[in-house]
């Protein structure tokens, strides 16, 4: 892969960077377009604020292209983490109801659905979906099986984060509507990293990232809201969009579901205003071909790495984009990712789940075979003392 493409982005050219999965990573031409923003901002507050709704839009209409949907389905968020929050804390969940789940999903959400059941009484059933992770089909048939009478929502990673597998997001949708049930995705890492259409997918609630694998300036999130569940769905903070709009006023739409969730209070919106800039930057780079030749270098450095640690891959091929999880012996996961990051300047995280431990390499742009080499030298180096 070009190795030109690193000189784009912002990260400490000493550094062999393979965390692009957990903050992302921004290319310096969108960050200084945030800046530009920023000052925008402050030469005329006043003048920011009357034409945010607009800016916003701008930026919601150039994110609904990119990802297949309609903009007004779609609003802003810090995080996916917030997006979340909005919608289980709008569920209404009463004691016995079930909210139906794997055992892959990404902590703070599993810790977000064990404080709601607490609080209401129902349960976060999490769906045993063991390794090697080979078929769709049998993905489906295991949800399928946990499905009851009280299962209100299923909800399951597009992309997961611990072992970096892709789920069949569509399939479990086509479920769950077949069964009168809510969806829910997690899509933190699916924007960019795989082609991304909502409207395929058909989920009733989508949260995604643009701060991942998008290379958007951090804070940048959506939450994608079905048109007819919108009315249903609380704002998470209560402000100037939950009460009765002033007549004329510019920071109101006509939809409830722009009002109660764009405006949160007063903040900087300039990360999320780089949004028709950053797409306009990742078609200009030919990110499919990227995220393709990312891929190609993932499943490289999966079978490096597997050779070198004398493990089985925890997936076939398809079930991987550019991200890809392997099995690590090791005794003490932490210590291992904090000697790889002080003795040989490589960030990469080296994690457990489910009495596993993995090491998660992530594949972007600027990463090349070198990189991956001086993963397996790093490793072997280590093992060998
Ligand atoms: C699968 C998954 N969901 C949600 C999140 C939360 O993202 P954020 O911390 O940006 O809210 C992450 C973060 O890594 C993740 O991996």
């Amino acid at each position: 892969m070009a190795n030109d493409f690193k000189s784009l982005f912002m990260l400490d050219p000493e550094v062999t960077y393979f965390n692009h999965g957990a903050y992302g990573g921004c290319p310096e031409d969108i960050f200084n377009a945030m800046l530009e923003w920023q000052k925008t901002l402050e030469k005329n507050p006043s003048k920011y604020m009357e034409e945010l709704y607009d800016n916003l839009e701008n930026s919601r209409y150039s994110l609904s292209k990119y990802i297949d949907c309609d903009k007004d389905d779609i609003v802003f968020f810090n995080n996916p983490t917030t997006a979340m929050n909005t919608i289980v804390k709008s569920l209404n969940l009463n004691p016995g109801d079930e909210i139906l789940s794997t055992d892959h999903e990404y902590g703070a959400m599993n810790i977000t659905w064990d404080y709601i059941c607490e609080k209401t009484g129902a349960k976060f059933i999490r769906t045993e979906i063991p390794i090697p992770y080979e078929s769709k089909k049998q993905f489906v048939h295991e949800i399928e099986k946990n499905i009851t009478s009280k299962t209100k929502m299923i909800f399951i990673s597009h992309i997961t984060s611990s072992t970096a597998l892709i789920f069949p997001a569509k399939e479990i949708c086509e479920l769950a509507k077949s069964h009168n049930i809510l969806s829910f995705i997690d899509g933190a890492h699916a924007p960019s990293q795989i082609p991304l259409s909502i409207k395929e997918i058909n989920p009733d609630f989508y949260a995604g990232a643009c701060h991942k694998w998008m290379c958007s300036p951090k804070g940048v999130a959506f939450l994608y809201t079905k048109r007819i569940l919108q009315d249903s769905i609380d704002p998470i903070i209560i402000s100037h969009g939950f009460g009765k709009p002033p007549k004329g006023s510019k920071l109101y739409s006509g939809s409830n579901y722009l009002n109660y969730h764009q405006w949160q209070g007063t903040r900087d919106f300039s990360n999320v205003l780089t949004v028709p800039k950053l797409i306009q930057f990742l078609n200009d780079n030919d990110w499919v071909n990227v995220a393709k030749n990312c891929h190609n270098l993932a499943l490289y450095a999966r079978n490096e790495i597997s050779n070198l640690l004398d493990t089985q891959p925890i997936s076939s091929d398809e079930y991987i984009g550019q991200m890809t999880s392997i099995p690590i012996d090791t005794d003490d996961p932490g210590k291992l990712k904090a000697e790889l990051s002080k003795n040989y300047k490589i960030e990469i995280p080296v994690t457990s789940w489910n009495n596993k431990n993995l090491i998660r390499i992530s594949i972007q742009a600027y990463n090349t075979k070198e990189d991956i080499h001086k993963l397996s030298d790093a490793l072997h180096e280590i093992r060998s003392n």
